[in-house]
């Protein structure tokens, strides 16, 4: 079937995360439908009434109401936002048996309705719940993105932004690999003004700003509970390079198939997003160091999928 166009999108999921997602998406006008399904479907209609007192004042119209799964049938994305939250202390790592099963449910549901678009996930582990939403649901790897590290590499570029006093948006860095602990800045690629800015800083200085970046989450979590504004940015700016049909470069979790060095496992590389989802996943000049933290953070992703998958 080809793929459903317009612009219409369904949130499944309106904690949070979700609900933080479905207010950037009024307040960038991304979108003129947005279905809102909870199992707590009091909670979304309240959302849903909630946001259409925003829209006098937001940039564009937008026809909001709670909805069920059934609504995704003529849905160009599906946002999963739904799914056990990390505690404090615990690794994105640890709600995996409980999601995985989480999951199977709602991707089901959702491919119940005749689906035919782009699914965007965002619960965690990220990079494991996208290997499962392309399992569970059959759609082509194009068609199923995992926010990975879009939020990782905005905190790295915001540090760097601070650490040489620029706008983050002139700093052009990505952090690759596994959403998560294992997760890497590729130096090799971060510029400023053009320039490379690993050489700009000491070893000992990368390896501080990569520990932050790793961590702050963590520092979040513990001081609000959880982390969600951040996060609702990276899958609006996703949002918009679909449905602008940008072909923009962003750092999201894609299906691997060999690119670089690694298949059947989903991570976070600079892939090109336009109308078709995920048109290609760029292969990465990696260094040796780098390299090796690459292939050691989709060894842990993979691993932890042969646990699951076995
Ligand atoms: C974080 C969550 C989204 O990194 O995993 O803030």
């Amino acid at each position: 079937m080809g793929l459903t166009l317009g612009n219409k999108v369904v949130l499944i999921g309106t904690g949070s995360v979700g609900s933080s997602y479905a207010f950037a998406l009024m307040n960038q006008g991304l979108c003129d439908h947005l279905v809102l399904v909870d199992l707590d479907a009091e909670k979304a209609e309240g959302d849903a009434l909630d946001l259409e007192h925003g829209i006098v004042y937001a940039p564009s119209n937008l026809q909001v109401k709670q909805g069920t799964y059934s609504d995704c049938h003529d849905a160009a994305i599906v946002v999963i936002c739904a799914g056990a939250a990390q505690k404090p202390g615990e690794t994105r790592l640890d709600l995996v048996n409980k999601n995985v099963a989480i999951f199977e449910k709602i991707v089901g549901e959702i491919m119940k309705s005749g689906f035919d678009g782009i699914i965007i996930v965002a619960a965690n582990p990220v990079d494991i719940l996208a290997y499962a939403t392309l399992k569970f649901s059959g759609l082509h790897k194009s068609r199923v993105i995992s926010s990975g590290t879009i939020l990782d590499s905005a905190r790295l570029r915001t540090v760097l932004g601070n650490e040489f006093n620029t706008s983050p948006t002139s700093v052009h860095a990505y952090i690759i690999g596994e959403h998560g602990d294992s997760q890497l800045p590729y130096w090799s690629a971060a510029t400023l003004y053009g320039q490379q800015i690993g050489p700009m800083l000491t070893p000992q200085r990368r390896d501080e700003i990569a520990v932050e970046v790793r961590d702050v989450a963590y520092k979040i979590i513990e001081s609000k509970g959880a982390t969600f504004y951040g996060i609702a940015m990276g899958l609006a700016r996703i949002t918009k390079a679909i449905l602008k049909n940008e072909h923009v470069v962003l750092p999201v979790g894609a299906m691997q198939s060999g690119e670089n060095g690694h298949s059947d496992v989903f991570t976070g590389v600079p892939c090109l997003i336009n109308r078709q989802g995920i048109e290609k996943v760029f292969a990465l000049e990696l260094d040796d160091d780098e390299r090796q933290k690459f292939d050691a953070s989709v060894n842990t992703l993979q691993s932890i999928q042969q646990s699951i998958w076995s």
